[in-house]
């Protein structure tokens, strides 16, 4: 068992003894302002104390009860089928794989001036590649040395990440917010194959949340104080938690989500977000520290700086 699982139940058996739970130190300190990353569509950059930011509290679901406890050592292993086609980031080299380096170089430049290990991954609307980034900025934080990833599917209303990684459903966070699931029970990581080939660098060091079975009490859901509880619980043990939402200009889970998390980063698309539905986002997101956007799918990216482009995968499996 690694020190990570022992730590993690060593926390739970404090709790469950009366110990204060470690916070996480995302919801205490003070957050700074950071600069902007360069952007194409536009930048936004939130002061906010976090302290005085707190999701509403749901008296109908409880926090995790003392003797809920958490033990990583009993996370499933399923089987993965990723589907590499949408999944640039496990290639060995190509124009993606580059573009998903330098944001999670960007990534890791902020967290050296400021807390950042759990990050929304959001934007206005449908379609804008908000599941592509999430999953594939996990599998490149992951690939990096000492890259403990959480990758959460927090768009409980049509979950996809499970299809791109080829993972069961479920359970996932919808039951876990319900307080049907323990957190260890809707972990899970990938299961080496048996035939002894190592798992892809970046699959070997992931754990995954999928989004569950759908539920149309997603907004309330999102919005019950587990999913801090999950963060808080979760944080001590990666180092990054990537958390994928569903679009903010049309229902509020993203919202909700972002409140527990450290920063927020959005997705535009090249040729598609209007700048009035980015900018809504933005608004949307007011009462959490957006850090910037991506400029997802455009079809020229700069080699370095300017903006993060994504050129499609097409190009790249060719
Ligand atoms: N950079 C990209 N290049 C090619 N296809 C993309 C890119 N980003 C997203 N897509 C595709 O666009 C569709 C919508 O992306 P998705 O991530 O599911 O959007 P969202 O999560 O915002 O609804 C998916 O079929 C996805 O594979
Ligand atoms: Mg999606």
């Amino acid at each position: 068992m690694s020190k990570i699982y022992e730590a993690l139940r060593q926390a739970e058996l404090d709790r469950a003894n009366g110990i204060a739970a470690e916070t996480n130190p995302a919801q205490s300190a003070k957050t700074a302002v950071l600069d902007a990353p360069q952007v194409a569509v536009a930048s936004a950059v939130a002061s906010i104390d976090k302290t005085a930011v707190s999701a509403d509290e749901d008296t109908s679901i409880a926090i995790a009860p003392i003797g809920d406890l958490i033990d990583l050592s009993n996370i499933v292993e399923y089987t993965w089928t990723p589907v590499l086609s949408q999944l640039p980031a496990l290639e060995q080299r190509g124009v993606a794989v580059e573009q998903f380096r330098s944001l999670r170089s960007r990534m890791q430049e902020f967290r050296d001036l400021n807390t950042l290990k759990s990050i929304l991954v959001s934007s206005g609307m449908p379609q804008e590649g908000k599941s592509f980034v999430a999953v594939n900025l996990a599998i490149s934080l992951a690939r990096h040395k000492s890259g403990r990833v959480l990758l959460i599917d927090g768009d409980m209303r049509r979950s996809t990440l499970h299809k791109l990684l080829g993972a069961p459903e479920g359970p996932g966070l919808t039951e876990y917010l319900s307080g049907k699931s323990l957190l260890t029970e809707v972990m899970q990581r990938p299961k080496p194959s048996e035939a002894g080939h190592p798992l892809p660098p970046g699959l070997a060091s992931l754990v995954f949340i999928p989004g569950g079975h759908a539920s149309d009490k997603a907004a309330d859901l999102s919005g019950n104080r587990r999913f801090e509880r999950l963060i808080a619980d979760a944080s001590p043990h990666f180092d990054w938690i990537i958390v994928d939402s569903s679009p903010v200009n049309l229902v509020s889970d993203g919202v909700n989500l972002a409140r527990a998390c450290d920063g927020v980063l959005l997705i535009a698309r090249g040729g598609t977000t209007k700048f009035e539905v980015a900018q809504r986002a933005v608004a949307e997101l007011k009462a959490s520290k957006v850090l910037g956007f991506v400029l997802n799918a455009v079809q020229n990216p700069p080699a370095t700086g300017g903006y993060y482009g994504y050129d499609g995968y097409d190009k790249v499996t060719e």
